[in-house]
């Protein structure tokens, strides 16, 4: 068994010293040969078609595999390549999005589409540069899509890989941080095993999300403990050291489910901010003195109807940078509204489903009572 590979803690935090070459044949040996044994059978791990690829990553930020997976193959069977996604309405492409959060994402994905076909033909460009021209690309995704769609010797480093490199060097300095994200994509590309960044990379994530996972890492398991650090000293679950937590701000939100006659009232979010352009039950951002009150006022102003509101619900759910505290009211509204106002829609409850709702509007929509507002 070859030694494991010292790393002085006194080093410079972005120099490393470079393996020896029985280390990094053991260990390149051994990642690899785990992952052709373990690897899971995802979608776009068949025939790597680029687009595949970069709908798979931008899919994967902030997503869990399982979830990533059930979006990915249903928005692969309607938008099947670059020219389908440049091709649809915003609306259609947030309905299949719808959930994942991040709308940002699309809006880049889509002017990414949309330049693709004007200045490669509709296909990816094999190379970071020319991938990193194009909205939404950044040096994460580029990376991805270079090595495992294209087979480019580039490393890639994500929160599995930084977590998996931090323990097997025993790492204690910051790694989120600026000078932390050079040394972990140094010691990244210095074990990379040329030619076969596509599976190196992926073995890498793969094993940091299957075993070296951040609370109970599977050291057991993992055909890497001997050359890991961490599991020498019983430091695993120390590294890499967290980062500072996001404090997130309290928004207290109310909304107002109205139904009529089987329909009930939606409005459009802007195409700009927070929720761009998804639809949602109307209602407003509650300052520190208001309530249901301020609400039905809301919708006074909105309907020209005075409403008496029945509590729902509170739903909480977390946008990047809100905890937002939604809650929901309704109203089963006996006489016709007298207008529908700018952005809203009625639309007919069975077909809600057919409609881009935020995460906490789609919790929302699932507590109307089926008695008045019958469901198929
Ligand atoms: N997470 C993001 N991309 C991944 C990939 N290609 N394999 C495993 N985990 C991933």
């Amino acid at each position: 068994m070859a030694p494991v590979m010292p790393l002085p803690v006194s080093s410079p935090m972005t120099a490393f010293p470079q393996p020896d070459a029985a280390w990094l044949d053991n260990f390149q040996e051994k990642l690899l040969t785990w992952f052709a044994a373990n690897r899971r059978p995802l979608p776009w791990r068949q025939d790597y078609q680029p687009y595949h690829i970069w709908i798979s990553e931008v899919m994967l930020q902030q997503t869990q595999m399982e979830r990533g997976v059930a979006y990915f193959r249903r928005w692969i069977s309607r938008f099947p390549d670059v020219a389908a996604v440049a091709a649809a309405d915003r609306d259609e492409l947030l309905k299949y999005w719808e959930g994942l959060g991040y709308y940002s994402r699309l809006d880049n994905l889509r002017r990414a589409a949309q330049a693709l076909i004007e200045r490669h033909g509709g296909t990816l460009p094999d190379n970071l540069e020319e991938l990193q021209r194009l909205p939404g690309i950044g040096q994460y995704t580029a990376a991805a899509i270079a090595s495992i769609a294209f087979g480019r010797d580039v490393a890639l480093v994500d929160a599995n890989v930084t977590r998996l490199l931090a323990r097997l060097f025993d790492l204690e300095q910051p790694l989120y941080d600026q000078a932390g994200r050079r040394l972990v994509e140094n010691i990244a590309t210095a074990l990379l095993p040329s030619g076969q960044a596509r599976d190196y990379n992926q073995a890498l994530m793969e094993l940091g999300a299957l075993l070296c996972a951040p609370k109970r890492p599977r050291c057991l398991a993992c055909s890497l403990n001997r050359l890991c650090l961490a599991q020498k000293h019983g430091t695993a679950t120390l590294r890499p050291k967290p980062r500072r937590a996001i404090v997130k701000t309290n928004l207290p939100m109310a909304a107002a489910v109205l139904v009529h006659d089987g329909h009930v009232l939606l409005r459009q979010r802007p195409a700009k901010g927070m929720w761009a352009g998804l639809w949602e039950f109307p209602g407003l951002i509650l300052g520190p003195d208001q309530d249901a009150a301020a609400l039905a006022e809301e919708v006074r102003h909105l309907i020209g109807v005075d409403v008496v509101l029945e509590k729902l619900a509170r739903i909480e759910h977390h946008h990047t940078r809100y905890r937002v505290l939604l809650d929901g009211y309704f109203c089963h509204l006996s006489t016709q509204p007298q207008k529908t106002p700018d952005r809203c829609r009625w639309v007919k409850v069975e077909e809600l489903a057919a409609y881009a709702l935020s995460a906490g509007h789609r919790r929302l929509a699932g507590l109307i009572p089926p008695a008045v507002a019958p469901r198929k």
